[in-house]
């Protein structure tokens, strides 16, 4: 007797049937760029079909990925000014805290999560602050704990700190609480590597470092053990949710972060996984729709629950036909 696991592949009814892991627009994190200015909506050469937005043609948007069925968005800043200790990022009157004011009063089922970092504040563009030369991971805790104050207070529901500071959660936890913002949320970029793929980002939100690197203070590709320490240190200061990133180049380090951790694990699937496919898809090479839907697909089997990805827009157009 042959024994036929293809029985089990026969119609597309059936395959739906059996498959162990599906997507749904609840999955989904639409980021999102947003400037100071009005009537802004234009395109980021280095990622087809993304925009820099300003905070009214933002709300248009949001709607359009509100009538999509995505209820989660992650805004990124672009400031009016850069200084060498980013403080444009807790300005009350800037583009994100702007912009989570008039989604808030206008939609405010729509789940805003701000990404709090100084890369695209500080004049380096580095993620904390600069002394004797290098990032100085303690004197930057308070601006990065001060920026997620704003956004809190502006409306956010969840921060998401991205500058992977060690201690960054708990100062954070403690400022929002001491506000009384016990129910707003922080969702940690508790693992995230230092990667070639983010370079379409930093074209997009201006953050590129102007000497070095971020090596110093991102995750070497090398190491998985790291992963799981970092992920259960930011959960013991208070995280939330805890994000990987990248997302289909570590699909073994969320794999292992989830048998870790008793929270919803997210991943990141960054500027460069999407540009890729864009760019392969421009040239005819590839099925760029079938390549998003398989790469987000594998992104759940490996175990995230969320996964925040450019796509999102697109992908909820081909799950809602
Ligand atoms: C800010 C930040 C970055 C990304 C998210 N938050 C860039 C970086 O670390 O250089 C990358 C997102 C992407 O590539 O899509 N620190």
């Amino acid at each position: 007797m042959i024994i036929r696991p293809r029985r089990l592949r026969r119609t597309p009814e059936i395959r739906n049937l059996v498959r162990e892991s599906s997507l749904s627009v609840n999955d989904l994190v639409q980021p999102l760029f947003v400037k100071n200015g009005k009537g802004i909506k234009e395109p980021i050469p280095s990622m087809p079909g993304q925009h820099h937005f300003s905070e009214d043609t933002l709300v248009g948007e949001v709607k359009e990925l509100m009538g999509l069925g995505i209820r989660s968005i992650i805004l990124f800043g672009l400031p009016e000014k850069k200084d060498s200790t980013g403080s444009s990022a807790f300005d009350d009157d800037e583009a994100v805290q702007r912009s989570v004011r008039a989604i808030k009063s206008k939609y405010p089922d729509m789940v805003v999560i701000t990404d709090v970092c100084l890369c695209e504040y500080t004049d380096h563009g580095h993620c904390g602050i600069i002394e004797n030369g290098s990032v100085h991971n303690d004197s930057t805790l308070e601006i990065l704990a001060k920026t997620a104050l704003s956004h809190v207070n502006a409306g956010a529901d969840f921060v998401a700190p991205s500058d992977m500071m060690d201690g960054r959660v708990a100062a954070i936890r403690a400022l929002l609480d001491s506000n009384g913002f016990y129910d707003s949320g922080i969702i940690s970029y508790a693992v995230k590597y230092a990667s070639a793929f983010y370079g379409p980002f930093r074209v997009a939100a201006e953050s590129a470092p102007e000497f070095g690197d971020r090596r110093g203070y991102q995750m070497d590709p090398g190491n998985s053990a790291e992963a799981v320490k970092e992920a259960l240190l930011d959960i013991k200061e208070g995280a939330d949710m805890i994000i990987v990133k990248p997302a289909l180049p570590y699909l073994d380090i969320i794999s292992r972060v989830k048998e870790k951790c008793l929270l919803p694990v997210c991943a990141y699937h960054v500027s460069g996984e999407y540009s890729m496919i864009k760019a392969a898809e421009e040239r005819g090479w590839v099925d760029g729709k079938r390549m998003m839907m398989e790469s987000l697909l594998s992104i759940k089997r490996a175990g995230a629950k969320i996964i925040f990805t450019y796509f999102a827009k697109e992908a909820a157009e081909t799950l809602n036909r």
